[in-house]
Formats: C-alpha cells, sequence, structure tokens
C-alpha cells in the first residue's frame, strides 16, 4: 500500500507533490509526509493522520505556485505496517548526515537484520520502521561508492521483500530516483517535467506520457532525460506509453462521498461492460480473439482466486460458471490459494479477480499459477496494472476509477463480467440450452435500466438506515446464487461503519448462529424468486421464532400471508435469479452507505484500510 510521488522539473514543488498524494490517498492515510531540495537544504515536513494533517503544518509560502527554487521533492501517503502512526513513522526518512530522503511502499522482511548491522555500524534510527533501514543502507554504501546508481543496484541485493522506493539526494540535486522490486512505480514524462508515482493516476493531472518500471529495474531521472538500468547494471530502453487520461479523473460530481456517487455510476458501468461483449442476444459473446479462444477452450476446470469484494465477485461467478458450462469452478482467497500447492495445470484456467490489479496476494498466488503451466485470466478493473500485465488473457472490466475504499460498482461489472464469461464458455461448450442463454442475454441487456430502479430506494433506505443504524451487531442472510451478495452486504457494513456483520447462508443459521438471535440483532434476509424462495421464506420465520427483527430485500412481489414475518421491506424489480446479485446488492451497499453516513464516519476513507492492499 502506500503511495509515493517523486517531481523533478520546473514547478514549486510542494504543490504538485500534494495535488498527486491526494490521488494517492486511496493507498493509505496512516500519515503523510513531503521532501524537497531549497538550494542546498533538505526539507521534511510529515503528520501522522490524513493529507490534510500535513498540509496544515506546511509554511504557507511552499504553496506559492511561482519564483523560488523548489524544484525536487518527493512525498509519501501511508498505511502503516510497521510502527503505529505516529508523527516518527511518516515517510520520508532520513539519512544520519542529513543528505539522502527515501519513501516506501513495500515491505522489507529482512528489516530486522540490516537494522541490527546499521546499528552496530552506528547509525541512529527513530522510527521502528522497516522502510528506515533503506536509508542507513544507501547512505551507508554511498561512503564507498560515489555513483548513485551503482549504490541503488547493491542496496537491492541486500533488500528482501517487495518495494518501490523514491529516493532523492542533497548531492544530486538535479536526480530523482526509483527502484522497483514487485511493487508498483511509474515514471511520468512532460514538458520538462518528470514524475515518479505508485499510480498513473498521481500524474495525469501532468502528463499522459508514462513508461511503467517492470521488475527489478531502477530509474534515474534528470534534465537528461529517463535512464532505466535493471538489478544488474544492464541498461534497459523504457518504452513509453501514452495513456488515455478521460476515465482516470477524480472527481465527485456533486456527491457528498465517492462512495454514493460510485453507487450511482452502476447503470453506466454495466453499459460499459457489456458494450462491445454483448451485441445482441441472438448473437454469441465476444471476448476474445481467435488465438485465446482456441487456447480458453481446451480448459477444464477454474479456478477463481481473488481478494475481499472481488472474492464475493468470484463466489457469484461460482455458482453461474458451474451451472451453465457444466465445469467445476472453485473459489478462494487467494491469500490461502498461494500457501497450499494447489493443483493447477494447463488444462485449469485460474481467474485473477482484483479491482486494482495490485492485490499482492492476488498477484503471487497468480504468479505461482503461471509457473505451473495454468492459462490465467485477469478480471480488472486497471488494465495498466500487475495483475493485467502478468496474465495470459484480460478481461477490463470497465468500471472508471473507484476512489472510495469500499468497492461498489466494481463488484458490479466484476460480476457481469463473469455472467458474460459464463455465457461465452457455455455457446463455445455447447452447454445449456440455446434458449436458456438468450434469456440471460435478455436479461443482461435489461440490468442497467434494473439497476436505476433499484437505486430509487435510496429514500426508503435512509430511512432504515436511522432505525437500525445503532445496533452492535446485524445478521445477512440469503441462499443459493445471493449467499455472496449477504457476505459482500456484511462487508460493506463493517467496513465503513464499524458494526459487526456476518453473512451466512440462511440454511446454516440454524446450525449455530441462530443462537445468537434476539430482539437486538437484526437478520437482512436476500429473497429471490426461484428454487430457494421457500426455504428462504422458512429461515426467516425460523429467525422471527426467535424475536429476532427480519428485514426484507424482495425481488418481484411477496406472498401476501408471509408478509407479517418481516420487520420491514425493500422491494426490487424481478430478474432471474441467476442474474439478480447484481440487483440485490445494491439495497446492501446503501445501506452501508447511509448508516456510516448517519454514524458520521468517514465513508470514503474508512479506519485502518487502504484500496490497494499491496503487501500480504
Ligand atoms: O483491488 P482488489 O479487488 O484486489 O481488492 C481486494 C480487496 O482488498 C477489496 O475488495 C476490499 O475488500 C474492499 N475494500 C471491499 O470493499
Amino acid at each position: 500500500m502506500c503511495g509515493i510521488v517523486g517531481y523533478l522539473g520546473k514547478k514549486s514543488v510542494v504543490p504538485v507533490i500534494l495535488e498527486s498524494l491526494q490521488t494517492l490517498e486511496y493507498r493509505g492515510y496512516d500519515s503523510a509526509g513531503v521532501a524537497f531540495l531549497e538550494q542546498d537544504c533538505l526539507n521534511v515536513y510529515k503528520a501522522s493522520g490524513k493529507l490534510n494533517n500535513l498540509r496544515s503544518r506546511l509554511p504557507v509560502e511552499l504553496f506559492q505556485k511561482n519564483g523560488h527554487s523548489r524544484h525536487l521533492g518527493i512525498g509519501h501517503t501511508r498505511w502503516a505496517t510497521h510502527g503505529a502512526p505516529n508523527d516518527e513513522t511518516p515517510h520520508p526518512h532520513v539519512s544520519c548526515d542529513g543528505n539522502i530522503a527515501l519513501i516506501h511502499n513495500g515491505i522489507v522482511e529482512n528489516f530486522g537484520e540490516l537494522r541490527e548491522e546499521l546499528t552496530r555500524k552506528g547509525h541512529i534510527f527513530h522510527s521502528k520502521t522497516d522502510t528506515e533501514c533503506v536509508v542507513h543502507l544507501i547512505e551507508d554504501l554511498a561512503k564507498t561508492e560515489t555513483d548513485f546508481l551503482k549504490v541503488l543496484q547493491q542496496v537491492t541485493r541486500r533488500l528482501v521483500g517487495a518495494y518501490a522506493l523514491v529516493i532523492i539526494d542533497k548531492r544530486h540535486p538535479d536526480k530523482l530516483y526509483g527502484v522497483r522490486n514487485h511493487a508498483p512505480l511509474v515514471v511520468g514524462i512532460g514538458d520538462d517535467e518528470l514524475f515518479l508515482g505508485s499510480d498513473v493516476v498521481a500524474l495525469v493531472e501532468h502528463t499522459n506520457q508514462v513508461s511503467y518500471l517492470q521488475n527489478e529495474e531502477i530509474v534515474e531521472l534528470s534534465p537528461e532525460g529517463v535512464k532505466v538500468i535493471n538489478f544488474n547494471g544492464q541498461p534497459v530502453e523504457p518504452l513509453v506509453e501514452k495513456i488515455s487520461t478521460g476515465n482516470l479523473a477524480v472527481d465527485k460530481k456533486g456527491f457528498k462521498h465517492f462512495m454514493l456517487k460510485e453507487i450511482y455510476e452502476q447503470p453506466d458501468v454495466l453499459r460499459n461492460s457489456l458494450s462491445m461483449r454483448l451485441l445482441s442476444p441472438e448473437e454469441p459473446i465476444q471476448l476474445f480473439d481467435e488465438a485465446a479462444d482456441a487456447k480458453i477452450n481446451e480448459i477444464e476446470r477454474v479456478y477463481v482466486v481473488a481478494c475481499g469484494t472481488s472474492y464475493n465477485a468470484g463466489l457469484v461467478g461460482r455458482y453461474f460458471i458451474e451451472e451453465l458450462v457444466r465445469i467445476p469452478v472453485e473459489v478462494e482467497a487467494a491469500g490461502e490459494f498461494r500457501y497450499r500447492n494447489p493443483l493447477v495445470d494447463e488444462k485449469t484456467l485460474v481467474i485473477g479477480i482484483s479491482q486494482s490489479g495490485e492485490t499482492a496476494d492476488t498477484i503471487t498466488a497468480l504468479r505461482q499459477c503461471v509457473n505451473k503451466g495454468a492459462k490465467v485470466l485477469a478480471i480488472t478493473n486497471r488494465e495498466d496494472s500487475t495483475i493485467a500485465r502478468e496474465s495470459h488473457f484480460v478481461l477490463p472490466v470497465r468500471a472508471g476509477i473507484e476512489v472510495s475504499v469500499c468497492a461498489t460498482k466494481s463488484f458490479a461489472a466484476q460480476v457481469t463480467v463473469l455472467y458474460l464469461l459464463g455465457i461465452y464458455l457455455a455457446e463455445r461448450r455447447q452447454q445449456s440450452s440455446p434458449e436458456l442463454l438468450k434469456s440471460l442475454k435478455v436479461g443482461l441487456q435489461r440490468l442497467p435500466v434494473l439497476v436505476e430502479n433499484v437505486l430509487h430506494t435510496s429514500e426508503e433506505i435512509q430511512t432504515l438506515a436511522k432505525k437500525y443504524g445503532n445496533v452492535r451487531d446485524l445478521i445477512f442472510i440469503a441462499r443459493g446464487i445471493n449467499y455472496p451478495v449477504a457476505l459482500e452486504g456484511a462487508l460493506k457494513l463493517k467496513e465503513i461503519s464499524y458494526i459487526h456483520a456476518e453473512g451466512y447462508s440462511a440454511s446454516e443459521l440454524k446450525h449455530g448462529p441462530i443462537a445468537m438471535l434476539d430482539p437486538s440483532i437484526p437478520v437482512i434476509a436476500i429473497l429471490t424468486d426461484g428454487i430457494v424462495y421457500d426455504k428462504m421464506i422458512s429461515n426467516c420465520q425460523e429467525a422471527k421464532a426467535r424475536d429476532a427483527q427480519v428485514i426484507a430485500v424482495n425481488s418481484g412481489p411477496m406472498p401476501e400471508d408471509v408478509r407479517d414475518t418481516f420487520e420491514d421491506a425493500v422491494f426490487i424489480p424481478q430478474l432471474e435469479e441467476m442474474l439478480s446479485p447484481i440487483l440485490t446488492v445494491i439495497p446492501l451497499q446503501l445501506l452501508a452507505y447511509h448508516i456510516a453516513e448517519y454514524l458520521g464516519k468517514d465513508v470514503d476513507q474508512p479506519r485502518n484500510l487502504a484500496k490497494s492492499v499491496t503487501v500480504e
């Protein structure tokens, strides 16, 4: 996690760095810091908490946009891995001699032994962070080597872990250095200015020319240009790409929070995800080129690996793909999958789902599968991400930039792409009847408008949020393809309101959780027309019999005689059960949003979290 930026150019560095950091705050907001050169002085400012705390600590003259000599600097926004967030742990960290300042994203695993060694050599540490040992290590190696690129090469030989580093050294006042090893780092090339950033979103305000550093590369930016070498010291020709900046704009568009804006963007997101893939219900789904088509259709089983919301999307995909394609589909949390030597081979399609494409556990799990010869498909919102780059095939979900830490529209887009993939595979394998596939395609085309209808429940849900917002615990239940939606509803609520919530298969209630029920624990039940509707009603009645207040999210009409089982009910349009998760999840997203808002929580930047989990 952590957002890092570096700037070398003619503008006043502090405003540029702060603007860029603002766009990276989704990567962590436990603390922030900047360092910049001013004549022969290295200035460093840090503050715990959000960027605004840092901003208020900076002298006002630093924000003047012209007329002075601060043109080289670095900035960092942090998600704490080592050391509690306080005034010492923020980056940049500075060497004992005050020459070098460094920022870091990742984890240095052998920092303990390095720290011991460097302490013995007389280095004074000011924090317990893993990062601080790197700046002392650079300082130490620079005592005997004046070529800074060579120093950095030596540093990489000593570090174990994943890291992106950005460094400035007062003795090289027109040079900005970066190192990449399993954590993203992008070079931005503007008019007479150069940037480094952990994500292109930090650069798009300034340039559309970027070069993605690859693993094990070191870069030196200077007025002469961009010089890249690999960890062995061999020169590498940087590949400069022109990116389209439109869909990377970060703007609330009049909504109070990014999360609400992103919930409301879902109809358009679905239209984008379906566009050019589902042309008409009569035509087969198009997802890949001919070569990829042939390879993907050799597969005999599917594994989905993902984390958090993307994992829940994968669970929906499992129900759908198994049902339609009749091949086994397993879904596993990437952080577990990677530690159990999974049985995958060239007949296995491993699908990595990741909004950011930078989730460390998912990246590692997919790499293992590439090494084992499996076919790896990335379903991601970021075509420029590590996961997209390292997979054999990519299906972009096209949700547009998602800023709120709490994922909403990316879930809808991921599930839509999994639906398309399921229908695509079923068509190629001639599994499932053409009538069923056609009716699912008709249903998919109706989705954007149906989602618009569900969004009209927002006010009603706001009322429910006030009624139930003060509870300590809340339970979500569902069955079948909506069971993952119960998990997703609980995850949304936990992460932004800090209310304890659990999602269960309704069938599991009576195997334990029902013991907790009493009037203080509301139960939210998702009921969709289909084979489990009656069973769901029975499960809700069992909960009501234990005095729980049961709230229905019901698709279509509800039989009159069961209406009094429910304390409250939200009605949403009826749709094929297999497609219903895209609709049923929306009231749960809105409920989480309105409860968090009612409780005065920080909706877009919940405590302890970061949007992109780039550490294991
Ligand atoms: O970027 P990814 O989809 O790989 O992220 C996975 C999870 O970290 C993410 O979905 C997380 O659970 C969200 N904050 C949930 O809202």
